[in-house]
């Protein structure tokens, strides 16, 4: 995405969740070396501090907020409406991995409240502003476990809540894209497997020993996706025909229905 693709008038304005470490961080730093303005938004204000030393000065302006609160998520929202953004950066992200009865339910809803409620409501926020400039991008990070419901669990004793949000990320994406795309906003479903951030290791897990993608290929596959017209954009999956075909299969399921009881239930219920 070049910057002038992306901008009508003067200096492009980005606000990126969760800049204060692994995608969000490498976000921040592509984009300020872009010539963003970059907002960025995280709990740890001594991390934004060393992220702003690393741009130009006044390239970067921190919030320090905490998307699990709705003081925080309407603090972000605040932000999104105000300023004149041309890129929203949904990153901002946890887990919680565990088997789903043991986990608290506090963890439960701190993920259903970052991972897509923030997400939703700083999109809604933002997206007034962008109709009404002409145009604009969101990026939403989802990941690849948004088609991977089905798969087995591997390392993790569980991670329902989680997949789950990842697929709330990809069709609040492909719906918005299709709502929006009459007013020049991209919408994006950013879909990396695993990236080699703080992600795991903030949950106990080291998967240092898995080969895993770096965040910078993470965020040229974005930026390269968004310039592709791609609504989902998967980093490392080669045969982008992979995932037409999820789209196509989801497409046909959804034309298959009809109103009439399908024949195996009448079966059965008789
Ligand atoms: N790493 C992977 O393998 C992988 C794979 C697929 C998708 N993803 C997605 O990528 C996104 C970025 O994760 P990452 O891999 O870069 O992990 P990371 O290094 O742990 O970064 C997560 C970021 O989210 C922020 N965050 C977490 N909870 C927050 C909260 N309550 N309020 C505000 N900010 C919060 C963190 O900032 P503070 O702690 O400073 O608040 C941090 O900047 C996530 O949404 C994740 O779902 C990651």
């Amino acid at each position: 995405m070049s910057e002038a693709s992306d901008v009508t008038n003067g200096q492009p304005v980005a606000l990126v969740t969760g800049a204060s470490s692994g995608i969000g961080r490498a976000f921040a730093l592509r984009l300020g070396a872009m010539g963003y303005r970059v907002i960025a938004v995280g709990r740890r204000a001594d991390r934004l501090d060393a992220l702003a030393n690393a741009l130009p000065a006044g390239r970067l302006d921190p919030i320090i907020a905490d998307l699990g609160t709705d003081a925080g998520i309407a603090a972000v929202a605040e932000a999104c409406a105000r300023e004149p953004l041309t890129l929203l950066v949904n990153n901002a992200g946890l887990a919680h991995y565990g088997s789903f009865a043991a986990v608290p339910a506090a963890d439960i809803a701190e993920v259903l409240r970052v991972k897509t409620l923030a997400t939703t409501l700083l999109a809604h926020a933002a997206v007034p502003g962008m109709l009404a400039r002409g145009g604009g991008t969101i990026v939403n990070v989802a990941g690849m476990l948004a088609f991977g419901a089905a798969a087995p669990l591997g390392p993790t004793p569980g991670r329902a809540t989680y997949v789950a949000t990842l697929a709330h990320l990809v069709a609040l994406s492909q719906a918005l894209a299709e709502e929006l795309r009459a007013g020049n906003i991209r919408v994006q479903a950013l879909c990396p497997g695993i990236v080699a951030t703080e992600f795991h290791m903030r949950q106990g897990m080291d998967l240092s020993a898995l080969p895993r993608m770096t965040a910078e290929d993470v965020v040229t596959a974005s930026l390269a996706g968004l310039a592709l017209g791609e609504v989902v954009c998967a980093p490392g999956v080669e045969d982008v025909g992979l995932l037409d075909g999820a789209r196509r299969a989801n497409l046909t399921a959804f034309g298959g229905q009809s109103p009439t009881l399908a024949t195996r239930y009448r079966q059965q219920a008789e």
